[in-house]
């Protein structure tokens, strides 16, 4: 049992918690995103892709992915501000300046880009899971009167209403460059801590990294965008 103990304290094991973690939440990115640009094929489409989400399994698999990404949420951001603090402590004050300008910016920012992501993803959740901010576009989507507990909502309607009002886009727009900023980072430095040192993989992995961020941010920026220019419309 106290192998176990210190083999999860270490950095090592630490590293490799918020290496693979973070990777799969970028596969759930990955499918959320393709999910989400079928609101560029009509109401019908999203609506029946959401609805088949909630339903499949009798509703049990959608608790089962929830409590899995909220697993990976929970250990990657305690391993970033274990590793953050434990560098922070082990950091000698000499070295600060030399460190700071062989490290890139997304690198020295990754624990407040975090920090900054996690606070949309609540804020994201508040407005289209649980309808607790906007929620007039949610209560339009998913009327009370309706009687349904979990709801299923009519999600395209609830998307493209919030997405009309210039503030919820440009909110949600800022956020997904700090997504692609923390990811451009993220997925270079994850594929390093897992030691992947293959002389083939090592140059596909350099510009696989930056390419995904860049389509996970412009395609998640592609529905705001597209509502806000009025190419989406209720
Ligand atoms: C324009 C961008 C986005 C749109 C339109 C969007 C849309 C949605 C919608 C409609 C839901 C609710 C699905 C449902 O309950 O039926 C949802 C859930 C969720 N979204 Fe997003 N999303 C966007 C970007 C993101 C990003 C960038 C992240 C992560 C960094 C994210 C993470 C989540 C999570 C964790 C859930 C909860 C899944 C669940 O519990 O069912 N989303 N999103």
């Amino acid at each position: 049992m106290k192998a176990f103990g210190d083999i999860w304290r270490s950095n090592l094991f630490q590293k490799w918690l918020m290496a693979v973690s973070g990777l799969l939440l970028v596969l759930f990115l990955l499918g959320h995103l393709s999910g989400n640009l079928l609101v560029f094929l009509g109401r019908e489409q999203i609506n029946e892709y959401a609805h088949g989400l909630r339903t499949m399994g009798h509703g049990m698999i959608i608790w089962v992915v929830r409590l899995g990404l909220l697993s990976f949420f929970v250990l990657h951001v305690t391993s970033a501000i274990t590793l953050a603090r434990r560098n922070r402590a082990a950091r000698p004050a000499k070295y600060h300046r030399v460190e700071s300008r062989a490290s890139t910016l997304a690198s020295r920012t990754m624990l407040y880009s975090g920090l900054l992501l996690l606070s949309y993803v609540l804020y994201h959740l508040a407005h289209f899971t649980w309808g607790a901010v906007h929620s007039e576009y949610y209560a339009q989507a998913c009327p009370p009167s309706a009687g349904c507990v979990d709801c299923i909502p009519d999600v395209y309607s609830m998307i493209v209403s919030s997405f009309q009002q210039p503030l919820i886009s440009i909110t949600y727009l800022l956020s997904m460059i700090m997504v692609g900023l923390h990811l451009n980072h993220a997925i270079a430095s994850a594929v390093q801590t897992l030691g992947v040192t293959n002389r083939r993989i090592v140059p596909v992995m350099r510009i696989l990294g930056p390419g995904l961020s860049i389509i996970i941010a412009l395609g998640f920026s592609s529905v705001p965008l597209a509502i806000i220019l009025g190419f989406v419309k209720i």
